[in-house]
């Protein structure tokens, strides 16, 4: 049965560049969108940029433009960057547009009339120099619990500890150096505890059908531990957003007009009448409570409570349809660890495109993705080896070597039937390839591209085995040439018709020299015979390492060429848009000898360090301190050591003098001392042989 189905990808900020992160899923999206529509269902694909926020405020404020400039610009950008990685949208809006506006009133009404929102007093830190409150991120201070410095106000970055901004020790405002005020002022809540049973059934039967991933529901059980609380959807100006209406000076949070962009971007397509079979009169019907049609959104694992608690529960409480299926991925890592801007492998989607193919990632990334929420590695050796390896050596290259006999010796035709046997062999072809149906359906990318590879492994030697390049030698030869170079291109063509989805610019080449223009999975099921082809020109090129090299090192360049890039989250936060755009100056404060003096350093000899359960940044290390005997001490440093087995044995410099701390997770006797700047952008300091545990260091 043909389906209709509206599908998004979560909105990117209009803060700052498309990078990898962002490829990764509007690649997995596209890829889906793309077999859908092979496999014969109706499919519309729509995105926009997240436009509202603090951040894009400030950002503004600072380039001296307007908001509105800010995001048009970024706009530009950001559609061109995606339509060069060869995805489809077939629209691509802002949330900052009359639909927008229109459709997020008209929801809140609908919220407010069904006795859904409720207000009270919120009491927060407020910048009194630049006159704003101030979100979390924008806090910056000295961390309650292990005294790191300059650390943001919802979490330590150095001890893991989350506590609330009012808590940090000497706290300033990241926008004006400000020391901050608590203030209060009124805030709108939706009243989350009216929809817990009916989000406790949705996703039951979303997971059920597959809808939702088992591994995400169990994640989301735990915010029903303690029953729903409201969310707080009000945020005071100045603010670039929506003022929500009857209350001046108060704006909807970001979070709250972000997804309903998904279907204000959906209507403008209904109402533009650029999609045949769309009208305006589609809106209602896909958007209706009891719609027949499926919303289906494609979502990083960092923005799942907002995608499947949060949004449904405004849709039901508008009386709107809930989403189909929340398909969630996981980060993009490259070579084993985070993005790192120093390292060069946070690479934006453009500087990407300076170098290399766009569809050499999508054909890298297929074959990485699954319908888990595990990460995705970009691992640079392998891009390089299988692109070289699959994409060239086994699919391009069956055409460029068969073409120009076909061409010479054939007139540009193939041969108008094949014999029983070399039938047989292509029908078998074909009906291994139809699982792939089923398995781009599931998102099972990899398993998908396994199976086209197991049959350019069976086409390649097929060739190899009847020589083209011998038998053409062979005048006497010449009609069992026609048919073995008439079953190689048809085993191109097939892999190509399949492949189509990942790679849709080389597919387009690759059609192009056939003659041919199959939209359908199904063309694979009959073999072009008596048919003619193009000459055949360059499909695609092997990667030469330097390329790579040269985007890595044009990454590192970039960064300061533009501190537009600078602030973008590696792999969004759960509000990275209330994000700093400008990072508070480090402080760097003259001391005595004497201060230093105060300090007791020694080396410590590791003996145990292991994870942490519960903590995202934590490692527990047990030390040798020689005199000193053991000591335990955590350290916020598991991103830049994920083995953290393979410390053991090694030296480390700690502070052994610092007041015990105790943390969630137990007592901390001290600090270990690393360079960097965070993250995984961390490294212990060692010490030469010699040095014996205990020892001071001076
Ligand atoms: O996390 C992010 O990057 C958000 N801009 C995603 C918004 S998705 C949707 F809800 F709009
Ligand atoms: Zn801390």
């Amino acid at each position: 049965m043909p389906r209709e189905i509206l599908v998004t990808s979560a909105l990117p900020y209009a803060n700052g560049r498309i990078h990898l992160g962002h490829i990764v899923e509007h690649v997995q999206t596209d890829i889906w969108v793309r077999a859908m529509r092979m496999a014969g269902h109706t499919l519309h694909y729509v995105c926009a940029d997240d436009a509202h926020g603090t951040s894009i405020m400030l950002r503004a404020e600072k380039e001296g433009i307007t908001p509105e400039a800010l995001i048009d610009r970024v706009w530009q950008e950001h559609t061109a960057d995606l339509r060069d990685f060869g995805i489809g949208h077939d629209h691509y809006s802002s949330t900052h547009t009359p639909a927008n506006r229109e459709i997020t009133y008209s929801i809140w009404r609908a919220l407010e009339a069904n006795g859904h929102v409720e207000s009270k007093p919120v009491k927060q830190l407020f910048d009194p120099e630049r006159q704003m409150f101030l979100p979390d991120r924008f806090i910056k201070g000295e961390c309650p619990v292990c005294h790191a410095r300059d650390q943001y106000g919802d979490a330590c970055e150095v001890c893991g500890s989350t506590y609330n901004p009012i808590d940090l020790i000497n706290p300033y405002s990241v926008v004006s150096g400000a020391k901050p005020v608590e203030k209060e002022s009124l805030h709108f809540f939706v009243k989350l505890a009216d929809f817990e049973t009916l989000l406790k059934a949705w996703l039951e039967q979303r997971r059920a059908v597959g809808g939702l991933q088992a591994e995400v529901v169990n994640k989301l059980k735990e915010w029903f531990a303690d029953g729903l609380r409201s969310w707080d959807v009000s945020r005071d100006a100045p603010y670039f957003g929506f003022e929500i209406p009857g209350q001046p000076g108060k704006y909807f949070y970001v979070w709250v007009d972000a997804p309903i962009g998904y279907l204000a971007a959906f209507r403008e397509l209904c109402e533009s009448g650029t999609k045949p079979g769309l009208t305006p009169a589609d809106y209602a019907r896909f958007t209706r409570a009891d719609s027949d049609t499926e919303m289906v959104h494609f979502i990083g694992k960092d923005i799942l409570y907002f995608h499947t608690l949060f949004w449904p529960a405004m849709l039901h409480g508008a009386n709107l349809r809930m989403p189909t299926a929340v398909n969630v991925h996981g980060f993009l890592t490259v070579d084993g660890a985070k993005m790192s801007k120093s390292r060069g492998t946070f690479v934006n989607a453009r500087t990407y495109l300076d170098h290399l193919d766009a569809d050499w990632l999508r054909y890298y990334l297929a074959t990485m993705l699954g319908p888990t929420l595990a990460d995705i590695d970009l691992d640079l050796k392998a891009f390089e080896e299988r692109v070289n390896s699959h994409l060239v050596g086994k699919w391009v290259n069956i055409a460029s070597r068969c073409a120009g006999f076909v061409q010479k010796l054939f007139d540009g035709k193939l041969a108008d039937t094949l014999p029983q046997a070399e039938r047989a062999r292509y029908d078998a072809a074909a009906a291994k390839l139809e699982a792939c149906a089923a398995l781009y359906e599931a998102r099972d990318y990899a398993a998908a591209m396994r199976v086209i590879i197991e049959v350019a492994d069976e086409a390649n030697a097929y060739v190899a085995e009847h020589a083209p390049w011998t038998m053409a030698k062979d005048e006497s030869k010449r009609a069992e040439l026609h048919v073995v170079l008439t079953l190689a291109l048809n085993y191109f063509r097939l892999l190509t018709i399949w492949l189509t989805p990942v790679v849709p610019a080389t597919a387009r080449r690759a059609f192009d020299f056939l003659g041919d223009t199959p939209a359908r999975f199904d063309a694979g099921r009959t073999p072009l015979l008596g048919h003619a082809i193009q000459p055949f020109k360059a499909l695609a090129t092997r990667i030469d390492p330097k390329q790579i090299t040269a985007m890595i090192e044009a990454s590192k360049e970039s960064l300061h060429a533009t501190p537009a890039s600078g602030s973008q989250p590696v792999a969004s936060a759960a509000s990275p848009n209330e994000a700093p755009a400008t990072a508070a100056p480090a402080h760097s404060t003259i001391i005595s000898i004497d201060d230093f003096a105060k300090l007791d350093l020694r080396i410590g000899k590791v003996i145990v360090c292991e994870a942490v359960d519960g903590s995202d940044k934590l490692l527990r290390f047990e030390l040798d301190a020689g005199e000193l005997g053991k000591r335990q001490i955590f350290s916020g440093i598991k991103a830049a050591y994920p083995e953290p087995a393979r410390l053991v044995g090694r030296s480390v410099v700690f502070i052994a003098n610092l007041a015990p701390r105790k943390m969630r997770f137990g007592v901390s006797e001290g600090m270990i001392l690393s360079a960097g700047t965070g993250g995984n952008d961390l490294f212990l300091l060692d010490a030469d042989p010699g040095a014996q545990a205990g020892a001071a260091v001076k």
